[in-house]
C-alpha cells in the first residue's frame, strides 16, 4: 500500500483546483459590472460635428450607435429612417428643426461612401 500518499495527494489536488476555478457569487457580479461599464459608450465614438450631441443623446435610448456608425445612407434614406424607427421602433418622433439637426447630421457624417472601400483604387474595387 505504497501508493496511498500519493493517491491522497493527487485526490487533493483535485479538490483545490476545483475550488480555485469557482470564483464566488460577488467576484462574478463584480467582473460583469465592470464589463459592462466597459461597454459603455462615449459621445466621441460619433463623428465630431454640430448635432453629435443631439444624435448621441437621441438615438441611444434603444441601441449603442454601432448600428448609426455602420450606415452609409443619403439624407433621404436617414430622413425615412426616422420615420421607421418612429413607426415600427416606438421612437418619439422627430419634427422641426431638432429632426434638421439630426439629419443634416447624420447624412454628413454617415453618408455614401464617396470612395470604395479598398480607398477608391479602380484595380482593386
Ligand atoms: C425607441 C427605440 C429607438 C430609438 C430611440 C432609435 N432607434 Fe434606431 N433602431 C431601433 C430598433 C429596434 C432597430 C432595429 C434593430 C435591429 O434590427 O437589430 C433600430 C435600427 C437602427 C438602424 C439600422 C437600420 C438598418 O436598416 O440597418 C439605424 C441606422 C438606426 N437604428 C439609427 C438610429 C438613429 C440615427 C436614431 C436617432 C435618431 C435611432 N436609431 C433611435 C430602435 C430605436
Amino acid at each position: 500500500m505504497r501508493l496511498l500518499p500519493y493517491a491522497a495527494v493527487v485526490v487533493l489536488l483535485c479538490a483545490s483546483a476545483t475550488i480555485a476555478q469557482t470564483p464566488d457569487l460577488a467576484q462574478r457580479q463584480a467582473e460583469a459590472a465592470a464589463a459592462l461599464a466597459e461597454r459603455q459608450e462615449e459621445e466621441t465614438v460619433l463623428a465630431e460635428g454640430e448635432g453629435r450631441s443631439e444624435v448621441f443623446g437621441y438615438c441611444t435610448a434603444c441601441h449603442n450607435t454601432a448600428l448609426i456608425r455602420r450606415s452609409a445612407f443619403t439624407r433621404e434614406r436617414w430622413d425615412e429612417l426616422m420615420d421607421w424607427m418612429a413607426e415600427k421602433h416606438g421612437m418619439n418622433p422627430l419634427e422641426g428643426e431638432f429632426r434638421d439637426t439630426i439629419v443634416d447630421y447624420l447624412a454628413r457624417h454617415y453618408g455614401p461612401l464617396t470612395r470604395g472601400p479598398r480607398g477608391g483604387n479602380p484595380f482593386l474595387n
